[in-house]
Order: C-alpha cells, then sequence, then structure tokens
C-alpha cells in the first residue's frame, strides 16, 4: 500500500536492536550550526520557539526573517537557508524510510516534470469550459479523465469531473454533489477518513458514523440499524475503495442491498 518493498530492508536492525525512529528537523540545531562564523539569524539563537498544534501537542519551529537591504547578509541568509533545505532534505528521507500507514506513492520521481516548476500553471474553473487563463494543462487533465472515464465503462458524452489537488477536496466535492438532498443525511463509517467528516462540518449536514468491521470496511448490519432511524430522510452514502490505514474496501453490492431491504429507492 505504501512505499517500496525495497524500504523495508532499510528497516533491519544491523545489530539485532530495533533502530530508533528519526528525528524531525530541529530548528535550534540548523541555528546552532550556522550562526557559528556568521551573524545570521542571531535574533534566533538559543531561542526554542514553541508552536501549539492542539491540546499538550508542541513542536518547535522555524522563524521567518523578512530579506535584508544588506547584500553581504543576504549572501550568509542564503547559505544558511541552503544548510537548512539540505537538513530537511536529511530528515525527509529519514522519516519516509519509516513512513507506514498511509496510501500515498512515496517514490516520487519529478525528473521529467521538472522544467515545468518555473510556470504559474493554473486550470482554473471547469476543465470542459474555456476560461481566460492562458497558462494551464487542461488537455492532460481532460487526458487522465478520460482514461478513468474508460477504466469504469462511461460514454465521453456520460461525464463530468476534474482533477483535485487532494484527496480532501475530492472528498469535499463528492459530498457537495450529494448535498443536492438538502435534508439528507450522510452515512460514512468509522474508518472514513476524517475529511469526510469535516466536510460534513462545513456543509452543515447530519452526519451518522456507522460501524466497522475488523477488516475496516463497513458493517452493513449496524447501517441497517441507523437507515431504519432515518427512513424519513435521503441517504447520502460515502462508500470507501481503500480507507486510509487498512486499506479496507467496502462490499458496494451490500451497501446497495441494505438500502433497497431498508426501502430507499433510487430517486
Ligand atoms: C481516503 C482519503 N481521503 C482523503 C485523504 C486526504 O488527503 P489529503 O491529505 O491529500 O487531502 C486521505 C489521506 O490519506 C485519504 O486516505
Amino acid at each position: 500500500m505504501v512505499g517500496s518493498v525495497e524500504n523495508i530492508e532499510n528497516l533491519k536492525p544491523s545489530n539485532g536492536k530495533p533502530e530508533a525512529l528519526p528525528e524531525e528537523l530541529d530548528p535550534t540545531a540548523v541555528l546552532e550550526s550556522t550562526n557559528e562564523n556568521n551573524n545570521v539569524g542571531k535574533e534566533e539563537e538559543g531561542i526554542k520557539r514553541e508552536m501549539v498544534l492542539g491540546r499538550n501537542i508542541h513542536t518547535s519551529c522555524l522563524a521567518v526573517t523578512e530579506p535584508d537591504a544588506d547584500d553581504e547578509v543576504t549572501g550568509d541568509r542564503e547559505a544558511y537557508m541552503a544548510s537548512v533545505l539540505a537538513r530537511y532534505r536529511k530528515s525527509l528521507e529519514e522519516r519516509t524510510k519509516h513512513h507506514l500507514g498511509y496510501p500515498y506513492n512515496l517514490d516520487f520521481d519529478y525528473g521529467a516534470l521538472g522544467q515545468l516548476q518555473h510556470f504559474s500553471i493554473n486550470n482554473l474553473g471547469d476543465p470542459f469550459i474555456e476560461s481566460n487563463y492562458g497558462v494551464h494543462s487542461r488537455q492532460f487533465e481532460v487526458g487522465v479523465l478520460d482514461w478513468f472515464a474508460r477504466l469504469w465503462e462511461l460514454e465521453k458524452d456520460e461525464y463530468w469531473g476534474y482533477i483535485t489537488n487532494c484527496g480532501t477536496e475530492g472528498n469535499l466535492h463528492g459530498i457537495l454533489v450529494g448535498r443536492v438532498f438538502p435534508d439528507g443525511i450522510l452515512y460514512a463509517s468509522r474508518d472514513t477518513h476524517y475529511s469526510v467528516f469535516k466536510a460534513a462540518r462545513m456543509y452543515r449536514m447530519d452526519c451518522v458514523k456507522v460501524n466497522t468491521l475488523v477488516s475496516g470496511e463497513i458493517d452493513c448490519a449496524d447501517f441497517k440499524d441507523k437507515l431504519q432511524m432515518n427512513k424519513e430522510k435521503p441517504a447520502i452514502i460515502n462508500v470507501n475503495i481503500g480507507t486510509t490505514v487498512k486499506g479496507a474496501v467496502d462490499d458496494l453490492d451490500l451497501v446497495i442491498k441494505t438500502l433497497e431491504e431498508t426501502g430507499f429507492s433510487h430517486d
């Protein structure tokens, strides 16, 4: 599900003892080593800034500094920046080796695409309607949509869609489509990604959490009980094809059968 199989080799302890997890980039360590011979970042020296991430969870962070008019100092800052980025890269490499449990591709190679980083590409609006912003990649976007349409055996004139920037945005859009039923209730299993429940709060929708089986699939017995409690309201269902942590695939046929057995029609 995550990363490449070769990475597992890197996790094997060399002396039989488990390896300690790699540290996150420590901003104070960067400051200590880069400030030895110059004045850059003097104001931050020795100061560990704390950032509150949530109740009782703290981490340190780097200070944002403004560019300086003095060229000499700017040169020092560039060296300092290069050092911060090199250390950050190292910490990402280390942490990627030990990363497990998210359905992300950890083996990116942007090589061929690097040349495009200098452009401000924006596919604003609907990919099928021309916009007034000329620096775009809609040819590629629609190509990917066509690929998925073929995969799902849809005719070209039978679908619409767009490529989102992330999974959260995809969930937001999908649930917005379901929101055509203003008094509908959103049903989602407990193993569903948190962004679905966040979307329900953002759209002020009633949301019911359904239990899951040990596998992480939606438990249709519990689903049926919960549907029966709300038979008078339309049901908007979030179904998972690969949950975030367990990779569970909900049984779509059983979900539809459960809806039918509870008296929910297709319209
Ligand atoms: C099923 C699912 N939806 C949404 C997301 C959120 O993705 P992102 O963090 O890219 O918005 C994830 C992330 O793991 C996910 O697994």
